[in-house]
């Protein structure tokens, strides 16, 4: 295992070892929250009852393979702890979300949280957002060339996110646009301000939804709690 799996294993361990019998979990998606799936897996392997809500297609299919009981027509109002991973975040503990593309449902099911539990390896540390990912905004394709101007008049360059030679497509079948805003002095009013905009369906700023943040670091984690 590279040293980055490890800590990335490190940290989904540690977010693992929370969660007990009967909890309903949010399953996020991503590198890092795949390695948390798969750690529940096995713990539902050794016959301890939880209940999965995946925020991924991707998601969904892996919890399958590891038989997790899952809830999948609609988000339950309560969820007891989410696992999930971040692209960044700050001291604040807000995040940027949606570098693989399911803020939205991440979003959904994060709010839904009574803990949302982030866990990352030791590239990430804390810093400004923006600083160092492009914020992924969802757009309705309808909208993208408008919402892609307003994004330029509030201070960012959007780029279409790409698969291939075809736009990037979510799973609610939206387009992304990756806005390079550089460093985001005042993410709540950026989060408002885009929020606003007709034709956007959600960004992927996290603010306040983060209750701890796990780091793999070598061969230990350190933790940042709301
Ligand atoms: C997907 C996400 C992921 O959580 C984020 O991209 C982090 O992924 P990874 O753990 O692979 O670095 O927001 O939409």
């Amino acid at each position: 295992m590279d040293n980055i799996t490890r800590e990335k294993t490190l940290a989904a361990t540690a977010a693992v070892s929370r969660i007990k019998p009967n909890m309903i979990v949010g399953l996020g998606s991503g590198s890092t929250a795949e390695i948390a799936v798969q750690l529940l897996g096995e713990k539902v392997k050794n016959g301890m009852q939880i209940t999965g809500v995946p925020s991924s297609v991707t998601t969904k299919k892996l919890a399958q393979t590891f038989d997790i009981p899952l809830i999948t027509d609609a988000v339950p109002a309560k969820i007891d702890i989410t696992i999930d991973g971040a692209d960044e975040f700050d001291e604040n503990l807000n995040l940027i979300k949606g570098g693989g593309g399911a803020l939205l449902h991440e979003k959904i099911v994060a709010s839904a949280s009574r803990e949302l539990i982030i866990i990352v390896d030791s590239r990430k540390t804390a810093r400004p957002l923006g600083s160092s990912f492009h914020l992924p905004v969802e757009v309705i394709p309808y909208a993208h060339v408008i919402v892609e101007q307003t994004l330029c008049q509030l201070g960012s360059t959007p780029k279409l996110r790409r698969n291939n030679d075809k736009p990037f497509v979510t799973d609610e079948g939206n387009y992304i646009l990756d806005c390079n805003f550089n460093t985001i002095a005042n993410p709540q009013k950026l989060a408002s301000d885009i929020s606003q905009i007709p034709g956007v369906v959600e960004h992927g700023m996290f603010i306040g939804m983060a209750t701890r943040i796990i780091i793999g670091s070598g061969e230990t984690t350190r933790e940042l709690q709301a």
